[in-house]
């Protein structure tokens, strides 16, 4: 064998792979266009572009590696279902059920798809709702509860239960970003997001601008959204299924 098939054979076996598996689907998945709700003429568009301030939050979760930890991909049925686990997939009650497994319009706009490295934390695809109902039994704001998680993970008392109790999160491993935050003097009445914690005498600990809007992109994940009939592939309730069975 001559060093220039060796060249050839190693760009072919390099270089198909590459095409294959990046070149042809980013080419096939970067610009797909947005898909209505249905076939009629003024049917809404499935998705609006994502943009602005949530893919500058998009950018800093990538930058300080959320994605290692957090996954946002709610396995497809045949892989495993997740539909199961609680407000992973959606809500569930007993009014709505939005839950279904993630689709790849549901990362339309935006530039990469954050679908994540391990599955070290929960899953993020709905953790805006997740924040909303953590908010709704703490008292404070989706956005207050989920800056104070950023800047201290293991503060127990901000994560309630089901029943209200409160639980042990002093084992968090989710890395506490300080360096998005600092501590500046009280003017005025303060930040209205400053945090609810012992500080010296006219001082607040206020988070800054890319905790903002780390937190903004992170309280917009509600990947639930109804999908368009054609692309729904949520599995059946277990209601249907039994009426199907018949
Ligand atoms: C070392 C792995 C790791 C990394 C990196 C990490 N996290 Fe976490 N994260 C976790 C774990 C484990 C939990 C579950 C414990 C908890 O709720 O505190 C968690 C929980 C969370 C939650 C609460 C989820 C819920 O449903 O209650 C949010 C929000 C979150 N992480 C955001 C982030 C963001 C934003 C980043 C990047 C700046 C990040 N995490 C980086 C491991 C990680």
């Amino acid at each position: 064998m001559t060093f220039k098939y060796f060249l050839i054979g190693m760009f072919a076996s390099f270089g198909l792979a590459w095409l294959c598996m990046i070149a042809i689907p980013t080419a096939k998945m970067a610009s797909l266009p947005p898909v209505k709700m249905s076939g009629e003429e003024d049917a809404e568009y499935y998705q609006r572009k994502t943009s602005g301030r949530v893919l500058n939050g998009a950018q800093i979760y990538a930058a300080n590696g959320c994605y290692t930890c957090h996954s946002q991909l709610i396995r497809p049925t045949y892989l495993g279902s997740q539909i199961f686990r609680k407000d992973f997939a959606g809500i569930s009650n007993a009014d709505v059920d939005t839950r279904r497994e993630t689709h790849y319009d549901d990362y339309l706009g935006e530039k990469y798809a954050q679908i994540g490295l391990t599955r070290m934390g929960p899953d993020l695809s709905n953790y805006g709702h997740r924040a909303d109902a953590y908010a709704a039994k703490t008292g404070m704001s989706a956005e207050q509860w989920t800056i104070a998680h950023l800047y201290n993970p293991r503060n127990q008392k901000l994560q309630l239960g089901d029943q209200g109790e409160e639980i042990d999160m002093t084992w968090s491993n989710c890395p506490s970003q300080l360096q998005m935050f600092k501590e500046k003097d009280l003017v005025g009445q303060g930040d209205s997001l400053a945090l609810n914690i012992n500080t010296v005498a006219m001082t607040q600990v206020v988070p800054l601008e890319q905790a903002r809007v780390l937190t903004d992109y992170l309280l917009t994940l509600k990947r639930d959204s109804a999908l368009p009939e054609s692309m729904n592939n949520a599995p059946k309730n277990s209601g249907a299924a039994a009426a199907d069975v018949k």
